[in-house]
């Protein structure tokens, strides 16, 4: 089997009837979200999807899952989501995908955040391999990103093609690839008191395990309290 897919089904084990059920974005939450409809059908289970980008929307209502406003459903039960890196702390870095905004907003609504990915995205430390992408208001974009520069890190304009890669909410990404980052709590909360910056790819403290598709079979990271 397919690692991602791995990941993916291991984590749709815990999808339960009644539950809202947040749909992450990528393409192994996207194998989530197709498994979740496999499941809704195969048991007729009573779900509600709350998506994290228009592709999680679109998708989760192709396969059958009823879409719901994060506004009418405030809790939600159970999300399952991608990551970018993993450190052995479970923190993250999200949003190779672009769709960081909506991802952190509704893992800040979840009670329980499972992410899944495959062994690839297993990192010592975060930073390791990924850039840290910034979501950035379109205006004056170059000036947030010099504030960003200031910061120690060397911050990319993230491009669609010819012009600059636009978000699900209107605005830009700066890719911020740092040296190495020792305390990813504090840089966080640091990247977003830049003026300009809507919001940042480093989770801390928000995943409560992670399905890990490995050659080995699944592995399961629990956080640590
Ligand atoms: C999108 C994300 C994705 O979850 C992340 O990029 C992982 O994607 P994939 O499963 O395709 O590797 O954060 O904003």
């Amino acid at each position: 089997m397919d690692l991602k897919e791995l990941a993916a089904a291991e984590a749709v084990r815990y999808v339960e009837d009644g539950m809202v059920v947040g749909l992450g974005s990528g393409s192994t939450a996207s194998i989530a979200i197709k498994l979740i409809g496999d499941k809704v059908k195969a048991e007729g289970l009573e779900i509600v999807g709350v998506p994290t980008s228009k592709t999680s929307d679109l998708l989760g209502r192709a396969v059958g899952i009823r879409i719901v406003d994060l506004d009418d459903h405030p809790t939600v039960d159970l999300t399952i989501d991608g990551a970018d890196e993993v450190d052995p702390r479970l923190n993250l870095i999200k949003g190779l995908g672009g769709a960081l905004v909506r991802e952190k907003i509704v893992a800040a609504a979840s009670v329980v955040e499972i992410i899944v990915a495959d062994e690839s995205k297993l990192v010592d430390y975060l930073g390791q391999k990924a850039p840290v992408p910034v979501e950035i208001v379109k205006f004056s974009f170059k000036t947030t990103m010099r504030r960003l520069t200031g910061l120690g890190c060397k911050p990319v304009l993230r491009m669609g093609g010819d012009a600059p890669f636009t978000t699900d909410n209107g605005n830009y990404i700066a890719d911020c690839r740092f040296e190495r980052m020792d305390n990813p709590t504090v840089m966080e909360s640091i990247i977003n008191n830049i003026p300009g910056v809507v919001d940042n790819g480093l989770f801390v403290g928000r995943a409560s395990k992670a399905m890990i598709g490995t050659r080995d079979g699944i592995r399961i990271i629990e956080k640590q309290f």
